[in-house]
């Protein structure tokens, strides 16, 4: 049973107020920073990173790598080296990945591979989420674990002595999908999985850059990946794109706020990420995507927003993989929308940082939007033509969720009325810069 604790509810308000305007830069991928210690760690030699995100979640990713024997070291803002030595070492106490699923998921594959036994933990989000998507290809694989009921942290984790398996992805996720290919690193044959609903692609382009090969096909049962074990890691040199899942809120701030016109820069445009850009477009956003250029593998580009008269859409469920984490926010531009907004296939979302069907829901009817809740959706009924058709005033709850968190406080710039959040302090999981970019905007941001 989990123990009564309270902690103080670190509060920030949202004002309404005028146009945002201005050019910001996109905080550093959180996916790709995450992949780009743990492959470092993995890897021979030295891995020079540009334009790390230096978030909680991927602090917690660095802290331990160094705990499992990598020396990680920091040279300036954004610019971190990572000397791995080829091999993951025993960790002398227990991995804490605080609220970083990703985090956790993608180290748990990473040590499996290992003759070594570590314990992890997180906080009481992360606690609460299913393990036993990773754990049971693991097992499959040779790993041993035992962990609380329900596959839930803490776990303790022994690996080594692995052999490759064939896996079928039954729920879309990178985070599986990638757990499995760095333990197939270290696995004796071909590792073979198939994802009928193709998933971020930053582990196998990582894993490339780093000398591995990884043969990627279409197949009529799905995308198909392959990769051999026993394959050396060389160090690279790694430049993280911007983040598109945080520059999506300023972007929606800009889109639902009148009068605004505002550049975020550097935006990461791989396909397996764009759904929210392709569905705001289809709601009539003016979104200019400008300035597309390789940067380190991956397409990037510049995305500029001016405030927009957006119309409810039915987002096609099998574009929920390409912006799963987009749907909070995609939720409050829908309540600025004329007429209802269908999101549909988006189950994966009760299993978040929070459940962030019923969060979102939740939020949006305290604000005075009409929502319909699903098992494994979300109507949002937009009413706008009316006079800023959003009441807000409400106070929210995010149960320590930054998306959910940062939903909020975007709802409120465009509200009738100020929206206040709790958790405030749980944006600096991923977006540790978001109230001074937002401020940089013309936002009114204010903790309580
Ligand atoms: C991530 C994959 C997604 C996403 C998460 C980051 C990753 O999770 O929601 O924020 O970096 O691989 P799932 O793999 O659980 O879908």
């Amino acid at each position: 049973m989990k123990p009564e604790t309270s902690v103080a509810a670190a509060l920030m308000t949202a004002h309404p107020a005028g146009p945002l305007r201005g050019r910001v830069r996109a905080p550093g991928d959180k996916s790709i920073s995450h992949r780009a210690l743990i492959l470092g760690a993995l890897a021979n030699g030295e891995t020079l990173i540009e334009g790390l995100l230096e978030a909680e979640d991927v602090r917690r990713t660095a802290g331990a790598m160094r705990a499992f024997g990598a020396t990680v070291e920091r040279l300036a803002e954004g610019r971190w080296r990572v000397t791995g030595r080829g091999v993951l070492t025993e960790p002398y106490d227990v991995i804490d990945c605080g609220n970083a699923g990703t985090g956790a998921r993608l180290i748990m594959g990473a040590a499996a591979g290992f003759p070594l036994c570590a314990s992890f933990t997180g906080d009481d989000s992360l606690r609460g989420r299913p393990m036993k998507r990773v754990l049971g290809p693991l097992g499959q694989m040779g790993a041993r674990w035992l962990c609380r009921q329900g596959g839930r942290l803490p776990l303790t984790l022994s690996g080594g002595d692995l052999t490759a398996i064939a896996y079928r992805l039954p729920e879309p996720s990178a985070q599986v999908k990638s757990a499995i290919l760095l333990a197939g690193l270290r696995a004796k044959g071909l590792t073979c999985i198939t994802e009928p609903d193709p998933t971020r692609d930053h582990t196998e382009r990582m894993l490339r850059a780093f000398g591995a090969q990884v043969d990627v096909e279409d197949s009529p049962q799905g995308r198909v990946i392959q990769l051999h074990g026993g394959q050396a890691l060389t160090g690279a040199l790694i430049t993280v794109p911007g983040d598109p899942s945080s520059a999506a809120f300023p972007l929606v701030a800009a889109l639902i706020t009148p009068g605004s016109e505002i550049t975020v820069e550097g935006v990461l445009l791989n396909q397996l990420r764009a759904g929210i850009f392709e569905t705001l477009i289809e709601m009539g956003a003016d979104l200019t995507i400008h300035d597309t250029r390789e940067d380190g593998g991956e397409r990037v580009g510049d995305i500029t927003a001016r405030h927009s008269a957006l119309v409810g859409v039915k987002v096609p469920p099998a574009r929920a993989v390409s912006m799963i984490d987009e749907y909070p926010i995609l939720a409050v531009a829908a309540a600025f929308a004329r007429g209802p907004t269908v999101m549909r296939g988006i189950g994966e979302l009760r299993v978040k940082e929070s459940d962030r069907i019923a969060l979102m829901a939740r939020a949006l009817e305290a604000c005075g939007v009409t929502v319909e809740e699903e098992p494994e959706g979300l109507i949002v009924v937009g009413a706008a033509g009316a006079n800023h058709p959003v009441r807000g005033g409400a106070p929210l709850v995010s149960h320590g969720d930054h998306r959910v968190a940062m939903s909020g406080l975007v709802l409120g710039l465009a509200a009738r009325e100020a929206v206040t959040v709790d958790s405030a302090d749980m944006i600096a999981t991923s977006f540790p810069g978001f109230a001074a970019l937002m401020g940089s905007l013309g936002a009114r941001l204010e903790r309580a």
